[in-house]
């Protein structure tokens, strides 16, 4: 039997998802848009999805909903859903910020999974922070995580912890597509081609992310003194990144980022 799996909100980060997890054929993956425009240019988007314009149709024929409008949206969508969340259906929030506690408030019996997930998951390298309401059973968050798996890496965090891996993994790429662009456009400033300098960066930072997944039980700063030889060029570098104080600098990057999506679950 295939799984139902509906997306009220079918915007960036659900089409991410979708797309990822819509070639596995055990999936029966529907949508819904408020407006009809909308719910055209997001069929043609996702091609062989259905996307319709009417939340509560999608709820009774979904076993799996995935609330995925932007978070100051999420209780107007809970309200107009929350007479047809019966007890057998599994609520996804993925919304920056919003509590299942706050989520529990309007759909009172409902299992709740909160995911906050990522843009790389289009290429099957999402990062995925999961934990769950106080109705959800750990089934539950394990058949979410088996669903998600499938486009990425998933850790089970404490719900009080969601904010920082939100700053981390749901804002981060837009952070390392800075620091990449940066990092591309100094090499162009210094006389390369900007496509090839873009192509070293991205490189260069995929590489080092799967050095530190393979780099078993080796200290990350084990990495980083292989590469910097005392006196040689990168250590130059990494001496420069001191003197400007990087730590602090992506320390308040963490942080700042962290308050605001705390913030946006109170608005
Ligand atoms: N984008 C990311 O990188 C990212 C990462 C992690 C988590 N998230 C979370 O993912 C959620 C969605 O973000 P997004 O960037 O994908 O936003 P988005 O592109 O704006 O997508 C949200 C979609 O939901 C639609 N929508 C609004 N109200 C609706 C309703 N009542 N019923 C059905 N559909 C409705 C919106 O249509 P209208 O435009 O007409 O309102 C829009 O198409 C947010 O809560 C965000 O915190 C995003």
């Amino acid at each position: 039997m295939k799984k139902n799996i509906g997306f009220i909100g079918c915007g960036k980060m659900a089409s991410a998802i979708i797309n990822g997890i819509s070639t596995n054929s055990e999936y029966l993956i529907k949508g819904a848009e408020l407006n009809e425009e909308y719910a055209q240019s997001a069929m043609k988007r996702l091609g062989n999805i259905e996307v319709i314009t009417d939340n509560t149709e999608l709820v009774k024929t979904s076993e799996i909903i995935f609330i995925a409008t932007k978070p100051n949206q999420v209780v107007e969508v809970l309200r107009g859903i929350k007479d047809f969340v019966t007890p057998e259906k599994l609520i996804v929030s993925i919304a920056a910020g919003i509590t299942t506690e706050k989520i529990e408030k309007i759909l009172t019996n409902a299992r709740i999974v909160r995911v906050m997930p990522n843009t790389p998951a289009l290429v099957k390298l999402g990062m995925f922070g999961v934990c769950a309401g106080s109705k959800a059973t750990e089934e539950d968050e394990n058949t979410i995580i088996s669903i998600l798996s499938s486009i990425g890496k998933c850790i089970k965090v404490e719900e009080n912890q969601m904010d920082i891996v939100t700053a981390i993994s749901g804002s981060g790429p837009a952070f390392f597509y800075q620091v990449i662009e940066d990092m591309a456009r100094a090499g162009e400033k210094l006389g390369l081609d900007y496509e090839k300098s873009l192509t070293l960066a991205a490189q260069t930072a995929l590489g080092s992310a799967q050095m530190i997944f393979n780099r078993d039980q080796t200290p990350v700063q084990t990495l980083i003194d292989n590469v910097a030889t005392k006196g040689g060029c990168t250590f130059v570098g990494i001496s420069e990144m001191k003197t400007q104080n990087s730590e602090k600098m992506f320390y308040d990057v963490i942080s700042k980022t962290t308050d605001k999506a705390c913030e946006l679950g109170k608005s």
